[in-house]
C-alpha cells in the first residue's frame, strides 16, 4: 500500500468523465488499497480515483468510527431534499464554498469483489456521496457556487476534506 499524491485544480484529470471499471483485477485492488491508505493520510472523508490521477469510476468514503465504503461504478439512484452546506475539496486546497446539496442520497455500486450494494446516507454521508460521485463526472463543488462571494479562503486545512 502507498499514500498517493492528490491532484489539484486545474489538473485536467479532475475535469474528465472517468471510465467505468470493467474488471476488478490486481491493479484495481491495489489502487483501492492505496486510496484507502491515502484518504486518512490526507484527512479525507472521501476520495475519488481522479483525485489521485486515475480516471476510473472508483470512490471511497471514510466517516469517523465507521468502516470505509468502497464504491466501484457508483450511480445515484435517489436523492431528496435540499440544504446549504459549507464544502471543501482535497483537490481545491485553501478554500471553502457555500453550496446546496441533497439531504438524502441513495447510491448503487459494486464493492471490490464486484457484488452490488446500495448505500443510503443523510447529512455528511449524503454530501460525501454527491461530492465523490461528482468527481467521477469531472464536476467540482466550485461549479455550484451561486456567486463568487460564496467562495472564501481558509487559513489552513483544519477541517476534513472530500
Ligand atoms: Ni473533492
Amino acid at each position: 500500500m502507498a499514500v498517493l499524491s492528490i491532484c489539484c485544480a486545474p489538473d485536467p484529470v479532475l475535469r474528465r468523465r472517468a471510465k467505468r471499471v470493467s474488471s476488478l483485477d490486481g491493479s484495481i485492488q491495489k489502487l483501492i488499497d492505496d486510496m484507502l491508505e491515502t484518504m486518512p493520510a490526507v484527512s479525507g472523508v472521501g476520495l475519488a480515483a481522479p483525485q489521485v490521477g486515475v480516471s476510473l469510476r472508483i470512490a471511497v468514503i471514510g466517516l469517523a468510527d465507521e468502516d470505509p465504503i468502497v464504491m466501484v461504478n457508483p450511480e445515484i439512484v435517489k436523492r431528496s431534499g435540499e440544504r446549504t452546506v459549507v464544502e471543501g475539496c482535497l483537490s481545491v486546497p485553501g478554500y471553502r464554498g457555500e453550496i446546496s446539496r441533497s439531504v438524502s442520497v441513495t447510491v448503487k455500486a459494486r464493492d471490490r469483489q464486484g457484488k452490488e450494494f446500495r448505500v443510503k446516507g443523510t447529512e455528511l454521508l449524503a454530501q460525501a456521496l454527491e461530492h465523490e460521485l461528482d468527481h467521477l463526472n469531472g464536476v467540482l463543488y466550485l461549479d455550484y457556487l451561486e456567486s463568487p462571494d460564496k467562495l472564501y479562503e481558509i487559513e489552513a486545512e483544519e477541517e476534513q476534506g472530500l
